[in-house]
C-alpha cells in the first residue's frame, strides 16, 4: 500500500467512526428525551389523579338531589361550608341502624360539649334506603328519638340509587320493597358513616367497629387538620 492509500483508508475509517458516533449520540439522546417525556407524562397523570381524588383519598361522593324530612328539596350543595356526617339506613331496621344512629348522636354531643370543633358545624344526615316505607313523617319522628340535629333524606328509588352509587353504598332493593304491597321485608345495606368536608368532598368514614369516642376524636382531628387547607378564618 502506498502512503496515500493508507491515508485514504484512515480517513475512511475516521468518517465511518464519526458516523457511528453520531448515530450513537442521536440514538441515546432520543432515548433520553423519550424517557424524560415518558416520566413527565407519568408525573402529569399522577398529579391529575391526585387532583381528582384529593390527596390520594378514595373517590367517594358526588352530587345528589333528594327531599328532606320537612319536604324541602335538597342537594349536596346545600351543605357546602359545613361538615356532614352521612349515614344510610332505614327506619324499620331492627338493630344495626338504631345502634349506629345512637353512636353518631353520642359523638356529636361529645364534639359539642368538649368544644373540639370551634365554629365549624357538623350536620348529621340520614339517607333512607327504603323509600317505600320511610315516609317523611316516619323519618322525622324516628330521627327525633336520636338527635335533634338529624336531617332525614329520601327520594325516588332512582335518586337513592344514584347517591348510594356515588358513596359506594350497597343496599338490596328486593322486589317487595319496590313493587309489591308487601310491607314486611328487610333491606340489607352497608353500614358506613361518612364525614364530608365543607367543599363537599369525602374526608373519612366510620364503620361498625368504631366507637362514639373514636368517631368524635377522628372528626375533631380531621377538622383541625383541614383548617387552613380549606379556610383560614377558623379559631380551632
Ligand atoms: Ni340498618
Amino acid at each position: 500500500m502506498t502512503p496515500e492509500l493508507i491515508q485514504k483508508e484512515r480517513n475512511a475509517k475516521y468518517v465511518r467512526l464519526s458516523w457511528y458516533a453520531l448515530v450513537a449520540l442521536v440514538t441515546s439522546s432520543t432515548g433520553i428525551y423519550l424517557f424524560f417525556m415518558y416520566e413527565r407524562k407519568k408525573l402529569e397523570e399522577r398529579q391529575q389523579e391526585l387532583a381528582n381524588v384529593g390527596a390520594g383519598k378514595p373517590k367517594i361522593g358526588g352530587s345528589w338531589s333528594l327531599v328532606d324530612h320537612n319536604g324541602l328539596p335538597r342537594t349536596d350543595k346545600d351543605f357546602f361550608g359545613k361538615y356532614v356526617l352521612m349515614y344510610f339506613g332505614y327506619t324499620f331496621c331492627p338493630d344495626v341502624c338504631p345502634e349506629e344512629l345512637e353512636k353518631i348522636s353520642t359523638a356529636l354531643d361529645k364534639l359539642k360539649s368538649q368544644d373540639k370543633i370551634g365554629r365549624e358545624t357538623v350536620v348529621p344526615l340520614f339517607v333512607s334506603c327504603d323509600p317505600k316505607r320511610d315516609s317523611l313523617e316516619a323519618i322525622k319522628e324516628y330521627l327525633a328519638e336520636f338527635h335533634k340535629d338529624f336531617l332525614g333524606l329520601t327520594g325516588t328509588h332512582q335518586q337513592i340509587k344514584r347517591i348510594a352509587k356515588a358513596f359506594k353504598m350497597y343496599y338490596s332493593a328486593p322486589p317487595r320493597a319496590v313493587d309489591d304491597d308487601e310491607v314486611d321485608y328487610l333491606v340489607d345495606h352497608s353500614i358506613f358513616t361518612y364525614l364530608i368536608g365543607p367543599d363537599g368532598k369525602y374526608v373519612a368514614h366510620f364503620g361498625i367497629t368504631d366507637t362514639a369516642d373514636d368517631m368524635a376524636e377522628q372528626i375533631a382531628k380531621d377538622i383541625k387538620s383541614l383548617k387552613g387547607v380549606l379556610r383560614d378564618d377558623s379559631d380551632i
